[in-house]
């Protein structure tokens, strides 16, 4: 069953377009909030996010609240048909608060406390800080929580992980600690402490990484940081307390960075009702997009994944440029319109701004608005953003929609942490995320969706599950893997696979670990290769892919065992010529692949070109997509929405597989063929070809 979900409001059962709003910053030039009104209407906005860093607005002096502004913008936004998605201040305090509480203030892991300024520099563990918190949460929710234009809350502004070492941080450490291990010695066991003398004697001694202290014991780094989201994590729910308690009708979000590494994302999203996040890809810093397309596409799903497949929010995205690239590039004609129907297309059911408006003064003058400093709507940017709303206006059949995937890759945060804290086969580049990518990318250009989850999800729904450098192997999961296979899946698992436990120990007794039966292979060891050397993987004759030829290896390559595993090509150069390089073992109704080496893209294409045939996967599109066009499926069952996206800085031509498309955005039936112009993009309705599937 292809699950419709519900709008992020039912106040608003449409496409959600609109920006950060900082009328504070507006208060002495009062003509001004008139005419945002009258921009916003003809930008054909419905939502801003409100209050995002509006403390000292809120609260100029301890304990004396200033409502009024706050009160005319909401009342006049919503009488003007524009929602909001209020914030709450806590990204950044007043000046008063670090003054009169430094406590409030981060210590850095040099163990030197911040002085105040900048944003996101507070401690969560700090009551202080939690307090004021709560007391300004409380006010806004008693204040504002049954107002009309109130579609959402903005929790805070982009979580970062905080790390600060103050004393209540370290005490709070501890105690996480004793709850996760019991006795010091699990917990020397765990991080491995008697190397180099480390051994606790007493739990007052654990500190948290320093860089002139302790930031080697790998175990002790991963835990911190799952500390810090733990931590992150309460500190978020002491923030939504008082606004679920008076009106729990309201989704709670917060706005995501990216695969931002401090935070483990997938375990944060429990405690939010809506996924959203902030999308500044570098769009034209290559010769075409396609690439810069990838990684944003990849995020997108991530996102959507979240939530197991629930519709999300670009919470923020430039209509412009940004100011803090390292080139501040203008976005092409064409190129607004594309890469926020991207979203659109990956699942999201908004397109934001940062922001509404040029600030005047301060850091962010020059980063890309709606509304840029002349004021008016007579700007390229001002149009390039109306037509996104007017577009977004037609696609409310869209809203809720879902994107039906049968793959889903492994991308997972511990894992990653503990990859790249490792000093193991590769320090001068292990590149897990870019290994990640390369294994989706060839999904992206084949037009299969995709999933982004960790490894504690749910394996069943999927007909694949690839998983790139799966080095940790949390407890449960190899079992899960091998019982995914036995009832039909396929798995794809790479080199440095199966090394370590959810506390980095290694494995005893043969790598890949709890996933060595899965794969019927054994990992004896693994060759770390310079930039300048390469190795290749020659396809064994009659291979039961029908792959042909040879693909090059680079960086790493696995020297490796088959213990019941099939080979299907061997390395072609070096000590271990003729070795296995890909294998496949059959297990139950499934089948599991190993690739030992890592190869250039051509390789991953061609591979998973063949196991989309073999595993019978549906393509959105049954037909040739041109390089650079990106091919996406949203559906509620009975109409399908297919988008397709040109990224290639080329026009293109993308042929149909029937002819029953509509074309939403031009209104006409498409027969044969859909041209697409430079930074071109289409959205054809077609009755779903998933029901009889
Ligand atoms: C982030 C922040 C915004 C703003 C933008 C600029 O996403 O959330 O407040 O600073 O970056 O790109
Ligand atoms: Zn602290």
């Amino acid at each position: 069953m292809v699950k419709k979900y519900q709008p992020i409001s039912s106040k608003i059962p449409k496409m959600l377009h609109g920006a950060d709003y900082n009328p504070e910053q507006w208060l002495d030039y009062p003509e001004v909030f008139e005419e945002d009104l009258r921009l916003m209407k003809l930008a054909n906005c419905n939502v801003m996010s409100v209050g995002i860093f509006s403390w000292v607005s809120l609260e100029p002096e301890e304990g004396k609240f200033t409502f009024d502004w706050m009160d005319h913008v909401l009342d006049k936004l919503v009488e003007s048909g524009i929602y909001v998605f209020l914030a709450t201040p806590s990204g950044a305090r007043p000046a008063w608060m670090s003054q009169k509480y430094p406590e409030v203030l981060i210590t850095r892991s040099n163990r030197v406390r911040n002085l105040h300024g900048e944003r996101h520099n507070h401690c969560y563990s700090s009551p202080v800080y939690r307090e004021k918190v709560r007391i300004m949460n409380t006010k806004l929710a008693e204040r504002y929580g049954n107002h009309p234009a109130v579609i959402g809350w903005h929790i805070s502004n982009e979580y970062n992980g905080g790390y600060c070492n103050c004393h209540y941080c370290q005490e709070n450490f501890r105690e996480w600690l004793k709850e996760r291990y019991g006795s010091l010695d699990r917990l020397n066991h765990a991080w491995w402490t008697k190397f180099w003398s480390h051994t606790l004697t007493d739990w007052s001694q654990v500190e948290s990484p320093a860089p002139h202290g302790e930031n080697s014991v790998h175990g002790m780094n991963l835990d911190w940081k799952r500390f810090i989201t733990d931590l992150t994590m309460d500190f978020i729910e002491n923030e939504v307390a008082p606004l679920r308690k008076v009106n729990p009708d309201i989704p709670v979000t917060t706005n995501y960075m990216e695969t931002f590494e401090p935070l483990n994302y997938y375990k944060m999203s429990s405690i939010l009702d809506v996924i959203s996040w902030d999308s500044y890809p570098l769009w034209h810093s290559e010769k075409d997009d396609s690439n810069i397309a990838v990684w944003t596409a990849l995020n997108h799903d991530m996102m959507r994944s979240f939530k197991g497949g629930k519709p999300f929010m670009l919470m923020e995205s430039t209509p412009s440029q940004t100011n803090w690239q390292d080139v501040s590039k203008l976005k092409k004609p064409g190129m607004h319109l594309l890469s926020s129907l991207q979203a659109v297309a990956h699942g999201s059911d908004t397109i934001q701004y940062f922001q509404w408006r040029k600030s005047r003064g301060s850091s962010e003058k020059f980063h890309g608005a709606v509304v840029d400093h002349v004021g008016t709507e007579h700007t390229r940017v001002f149009c390039d953003v109306a037509k996104v709303g007017e577009t977004l206006g037609e696609l409310t059949e869209v809203v809720g929609t879902s994107v039906e995937t049968e793959v889903a890759i492994i991308f997972d945060t511990e894992n990653r942490w503990a990859i790249n804290d490792s000093q193991g086969p590769r320090n001068m580049g292990v590149h897990y995320e870019q290994t990640v990518l390369r294994h989706y990318k060839a999904f992206w250009t084949l037009g299969i969706p995709m999933d982004v989850i960790d490894m504690d999800f749910d394996f069943s729904k999927y007909k694949v599950i690839v998983a790139p450098m799966l080095y940790m192997v949390r407890p449960g999961v190899g079992e899960r893997i091998e019982k995914f296979v036995e009832n039909g899946g396929t798995f794809v698992a790479t080199y440095w696979s199966g090394i370590v436990n959810e506390n980095d120990l290694t494995f005893l007794g043969g790598f890949p670990g709890p996933l060595r039966k899965t794969l019927g292979i054994w990992s004896e060891e693994i060759d770390g290769l310079y930039d300048w050397e390469k190795n290749s993987v020659v396809m064994s004759k009659d291979n039961a892919l029908g792959l042909k030829g040879s693909y090059e290896a680079h960086d790493l390559c696995d020297l490796i065992h088959t213990e019941g595993a099939e080979v299907l090509a061997t390395y072609g150069s070096d000590f271990y010529a003729g070795r296995p390089a890909i294998t496949v073992n059959k297990l139950g109704n499934g089948k599991a692949y190993y690739v030992a080496s890592r190869n250039k893209e051509p390789f991953y294409y061609d591979f998973f070109s063949k196991i989309v045939k073999e595993d019978n996967l549906r393509p959105v599109l049954d037909t040739n997509l041109p390089d650079g066009v990106s091919v996406q499926l949203r559906t509620d069952g009975t109409n399908d929405y297919v988008f397709l996206l040109n990224f290639s800085a080329k026009e293109q031509t993308v042929l149909l597989d029937d002819k029953q498309y509509t074309n939403i955005i031009k209104g006409n039936a498409e027969i044969n063929s859909v041209n697409l112009a430079i930074n071109g993009v289409a959205i054809l309705k077609r009755p779903s070809k998933l029901t009889h599937h």
